[in-house]
């Protein structure tokens, strides 16, 4: 029996030969009729992942019969009993062993040059669903689930910005993606700065939403080890409550109540041990204000207006000091401004991505 990683692997390997020998078959792999498991039966992931790997080697092996014997298979398979997380817009969960971690991530589209998302801390990859769903009939999407945090467990290793940005080129190797467009979210955006200085050819372009480029404040940096401190003494639930209510606009508190309920959920899903570390990450940064007249690609910048976290004078700070940037400012919207404001988001998103090709 082939463990969850293996099978993992084996998607992966699949999903690379489609993409590169048979990219006609890629609006397929969207409509394989498989979601993401329920983790709490592991047999049944292995199953699902078995069932979906085999599904994939009947896709690309055979041709216009394959797609009669595929959907043959698909009703053979007995849904029913396999018990998914049905959520309307869920994806499948992928994995990928890189830089001695697994890393989760959802891998959906068609493009040469995939657009990568970094979620900010401390969020996961879901928190692009809708930039996904946006996204993905026109290109290459990846979101990954950043070490430590959603399903890329990891509660023993210190972690740093740098060592994320590390992460990210093993991934991008492993996935042999030559060049991405790197789209980061606050923490996000610190990784998807630290990344371009240290692999500048990786990267064709730069989405910086809602982030900064400067170290710490004394007092931000003793605020998190305070924190820390408190988080080590008690338990994260009041520092999660506090930052929760931060990252919104205060309208959206009240009229968004289902998105802050869904972030709520993300957020209070990290154990206690990985909220402290990403905290001491953050406090540990390095400035990256210093190479933002290196970066030549074209790049743009997003901030909710009402963003109290990495306010908008950060973002025109990045805007002036980046030659080929464009700004777009969104209103009614503060620190989680794709969540925020979803539709304006994306259509800021995709006007930045056509005007690439
Ligand atoms: C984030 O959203 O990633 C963090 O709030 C960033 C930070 O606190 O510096």
């Amino acid at each position: 029996m082939k463990t969850e990683l293996e099978l993992n692997e084996m998607i992966l390997e699949i999903s690379n030969k489609i993409r590169k020998n048979r990219p006609e078959l890629l609006p397929y792999l969207d409509e394989m009729p498989l979601t993401v498991p329920y983790c709490e039966n592991p047999e049944m992931v292995t199953a699902t992942l078995k069932t979906y790997h085999d599904s994939l080697e009947i896709l690309y092996n055979k041709n216009e019969k394959s797609k009669n014997k595929l959907n043959e298979k698909a009703e053979t398979m007995s849904i029913p009993e396999i018990k998914t997380m049905e959520l309307d817009n869920a994806y499948q969960n992928l994995i990928v062993e890189a830089n001695d971690i697994s890393l989760s991530y959802i891998d959906v589209g068609i493009g040469v040059v995939p657009i990568i998302f970094l979620h900010g801390f401390p969020f996961d990859k879901t928190t692009w669903h809708s930039q996904l769903d946006a996204l993905k009939n026109t290109n290459r999407v990846i979101a990954i689930d950043i070490r430590g945090f959603g399903q890329s467990k990891d509660e023993k290793t210190p972690l740093t910005i740098d060592l994320f940005s590390d992460d990210l080129l093993a991934f991008m190797d492993k996935l042999k993606i030559e060049k991405a467009v790197i789209c980061g979210l606050s923490m996000g955006g610190y990784i998807a700065l630290n990344a371009i200085n240290k692999f500048p050819k990786r990267v064709r372009a730069l989405i910086l939403c809602d982030t900064q480029c400067i170290v710490d404040t004394a007092e931000v940096r003793e605020n998190r080890y305070k924190n820390i401190e408190k988080i080590r003494l008690s338990n994260a639930t009041e520092f999660n409550e506090n930052f929760i209510k931060s990252v919104f606009y205060f309208d959206s508190l009240v009229t968004k109540t289902e998105v802050v309920q869904q972030l709520r959920s993300i957020v209070f899903a990290n154990s206690n041990e990985i909220i402290m570390a990403g905290l001491a990450a953050l406090a540990e940064r390095y400035e990256t204000c210093s190479i933002l007249n290196k970066i030549a690609v074209p790049t743009l910048i997003i901030c909710g207006k009402e963003d109290r976290i990495t306010p908008l004078n950060q973002s025109e700070f990045l805007y002036r000091n980046i030659t080929n940037a464009k700004i777009k400012i969104i209103q009614n919207a503060g620190h989680v401004s794709n969540l925020e404001q979803p539709e304006v988001f994306n259509n800021f998103l995709k006007d930045f991505i056509n005007s690439l090709n």
